[in-house]
């Protein structure tokens, strides 16, 4: 599984308060007695502090105590505990019969140590009463994010532990009284919502059995109106791909947590004496505005040792979906390679519909085989045509999956997951199956496995197109989402393992499978299944708190989107893919060659800037206009940005006013210029600004950043692309994205 880490470099005991500095954030963990690590301060930098400082620290937190509440204060730790006065939610919820609900943990040891960057602090505990034991470990990373995990250990010598829930949480100020979350669905993912923080918990539960289409990505809580570039944020992840909470609570005494973790069903962890449940990963990042919030996300991602962008650039993906669905016309899919060649497409994907019996969406799945009837000479010539080309060679895939109209329903119905003796509600005519079955999961590791070692495949896209409903493992029926999870993630580590260098793509009905769980063993994501350029811009913009640009799947598709009926042209669908993993699809085929040659240029725009984009900071202005959204990457040193204005509606005032280009050095003048081939994007001239006739000018970073460019008048559905970059007053001149970083 990849790690960021590298061997540690240093070891300590760890007591007392304990004060972790990165990237500007400040976390101070109190361990001065036996308790687990309570924040004593997660937030910005608090700078060089001495013991007698840290000391200070502590006290100016401490509150005071009310009227009718408890004696002694309650503690409010990392896994918050009822029985330390936690009146929110617990961390741990379990019991063994009935007995032991609240355990009283008290810390044994503690262990700081450094390594790669990450600072990391490991705290054993025990809760002698209930006969538990738990190890905490929480983690600043050299971006700035704070990373833990809990595990619980049932140390009883006979009785079993059921663990019904292990749930991490962190303080957050009273500053912190606005909250931002995502929801949304099929093809409309990543919906941004705010509300107050009011007294109460607002509580984001998912009981999908994957991450959900409508899942929040981040809960965020922020100073009141807090925007991508102003206004202090803290937000929490769950790095977990089946049922999951995540939360933000605030008691009636103003105190506010953000928190979260698995959502267990009942009876999927019992812990056997001696046994362990470890939950998922959190993440949380505190920052100044939402930029630098996703920023530290970004980063982490890419320090990681396997993160894909460390091997080689992101390839452009031909994906044949929207090209030929399931009609695998041989003609159309080699024509289709030879156009994605034409344009400079690097990756070929064969989407759904090549195996036995898989004509349209009502059978086939789990029947992993070449259908003969369709590739009477098995997929190879398709291969080498494609590779012959230069292109790399993906393929689709639904591992989790299975048709009741399917040979491998027929032949084991015992490994479609069910409970109650009944089948589950169809969802797109297809059932789960049971990967905590071992005899399932055998089967479905021997089939990739297979068609990975007999075909020269560099990427699965991997799919997952229902939700998981009434998931038990049949006999019993006993709830089975828990191991699902963790055997999918095994699942895609063992294919890589065997065939090193694979690729793998997180696709759910499009985006319903994004989180920091799934992309420990996947390397990027497909964002939804909306091509619409217009939909796109929402759903990349969201996807960006926590993804960067290079992970997240980003397709040009036909003029004519399928998924809304809009039309839109060449330059915007371009021009919005073009900041992601980019690709196409589309029948490209039935193309004419002046659209290839388009094509073909907008993909050269994106190879010339790929280094850029794929690797610079990612930034988004907070502009008043609904209607007018501006986001860009910049250069690590800040002195070259691309950045697209985009014009999303028409625009209530007749003259839209200025856009800010964050990111830049205030002091540096930059050379503005217009991006071909998006200087042709449809204006209304009439209200083209004088700056725009006067391109590439030469502009101060502070006046880009804070006076910013008047608008041009662009039709709603249109974007204008520009490249900033610093003169050059020493070094080589900046000339647009090929200048490789370490
Ligand atoms: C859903 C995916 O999101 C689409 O991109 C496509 O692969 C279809 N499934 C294929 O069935």
């Amino acid at each position: 599984m990849p790690q960021p880490d590298v061997a540690p470099v240093e070891r300590e005991p760890a007591s007392g308060l304990l004060h972790l500095r990165a990237s500007g954030v400040s976390l101070v963990l109190d361990l001065r007695d036996d308790g687990l690590p309570r924040v004593a301060h997660w937030g910005a930098d608090l700078g060089d502090l001495d013991a007698a400082a840290l000391e200070s620290l502590a006290l100016a937190v401490v509150p005071p105590a009310t009227s009718n509440t408890l004696d002694d204060l309650g503690q409010l730790s990392v896994l918050p505990e009822h029985a330390r006065g936690w009146f929110g939610a617990p961390g741990l919820s379990g019991h063994r019969a009935g007995a032991d609900w609240s355990p009283l943990f008290r810390a044994t040891s503690g262990e700081r140590s450094t390594a790669g960057g990450t600072q990391r602090l490991v705290v054993e505990a025990v809760a002698d009463a209930a006969r538990l034991g738990l190890t905490l470990e929480v983690e600043l990373t050299a971006s700035g994010l704070v990373r833990m995990r809990g595990t619980v250990r049932n140390e009883h010598d006979r009785l079993p532990y059921t663990v019904d829930a292990l749930m991490l949480a962190l303080p957050v100020p009273s500053e912190a009284n606005e909250l931002l979350d995502l929801s949304g669905g099929h093809i409309r993912e990543r919906t941004p919502q705010r509300q107050p923080f009011a007294v109460g918990a607002r509580v984001r539960d998912n009981r999908r059995g994957r991450t959900g289409t409508d899942a929040t990505l981040v809960v965020v809580a922020g100073a009141q109106g807090f925007g991508f570039r102003h206004g202090e944020v803290w937000g929490l992840h769950v790095g977990w791909s089946g049922n999951h909470r995540t939360y933000a609570e605030r008691l009636n005494s103003g105190e506010a947590v953000l928190g979260g973790g698995e959502l267990l069903l009942p009876g999927e962890v019992v812990l056997a004496p001696g046994e362990s449940y470890a939950g998922p990963w959190l993440f949380a990042s505190y920052a100044e505005g939402l930029d630098q919030l996703s920023h530290r996300f970004h980063e982490w991602l890419r320090a990681r040792a396997a993160h894909p962008t460390r091997s080689k650039p992101r390839p452009v993906v031909l994906n044949t979906w929207e090209a030929v669905y399931m009609k695998h016309d041989h003609e159309r899919l080699y024509a289709l390679a030879d156009a994605a060649a034409e344009v400079g497409a690097e990756r070929y994907v064969l989407d759904d519909g090549w195996f036995r019996h898989r004509r349209d969406d009502h059978a086939g799945l789990g029947d992993w085989f070449v259908d003969d009837a369709v590739y009477p000479q098995g997929l190879h010539p398709l291969i080498r045509h494609v590779r012959d080309l230069g292109l790399e060679f993906g393929l689709w895939v639904e591992p989790e999956m299975v048709n009741p109209d399917s040979d491998l329903a027929r032949a084991h119905p015992e490994w479609i997951m069910a409970t109650g003796g009944r089948q589950p509600m169809l969802s797109r005519h297809q059932q789960v199956l049971d990967l905590g079955n071992q005899a399932a999961y055998d089967y479905i590791l021997e089939r990739l496995d297979s068609l990975l070692s007999d075909h020269p495949i560099d990427y699965l896209k991997w799919d997952h197109n229902r939700d998981l409903q009434d998931a038990g493992h049949q006999p019993g029926g006993e709830a089975g989402v828990h191991a699902q999870t963790r055997a999918v993630y095994r699942l895609m580590d063992e294919l890589k393992r065997r065939h090193p260098g694979l690729e793998i793509e997180s696709c759910s009905s499009g985006g319903g499978r994004v989180d920091l769980g799934v992309l420990e063993h996947a390397d990027r994501v497909w964002a939804s299944d909306s091509n619409d350029a217009l939909e796109r811009q929402r759903i990349q913009r969201w996807t960006g708190l926590l993804l960067p640009p290079e992970m997240v799947g980003s397709h040009i598709g036909p003029p004519h989107s399928h998924t809304t009926g809009r039309t839109h042209d060449l330059s915007f669908r371009a021009g919005t893919a073009l900041f992601g993993h980019m690709g196409i699809e589309w029948d490209i085929s039935s193309t004419t060659a002046e659209e290839r040659a388009e094509l073909r240029r907008w993909i050269a725009l994106h190879k010339r800037f790929r280094d850029l984009l794929h690797r610079g900071t990612v930034v988004r202005a907070d502009h008043p206009d609904p209607d007018v959204s501006l986001h860009g990457v910049v250069d690590r040193d800040g002195r070259e940005g691309v950045f697209a204005v985009v014009s999303t509606g028409q625009r209530a005032w007749t003259r839209p006013g200025r856009v800010r280009l964050p990111g830049l050095l205030p002091g540096t003048p930059y050379r503005v210029s217009l991006l071909p081939p998006a200087d042709t994007a449809p204006t209304n001239d009439t209200s083209a600004p004088p700056w725009l006739a006067a391109v590439p000018l030469v502009l101060a970073g502070s006046v880009l950043g804070n006076v910013g460019l008047e608008l041009p008048g662009l039709y709603p559905e249109q974007l204008l692309l520009l490249h900033v970059a610093a003169l050059e007053t020493d070094g080589p001149p900046v000339s647009g994205g090929h200048r490789r970083r370490s």
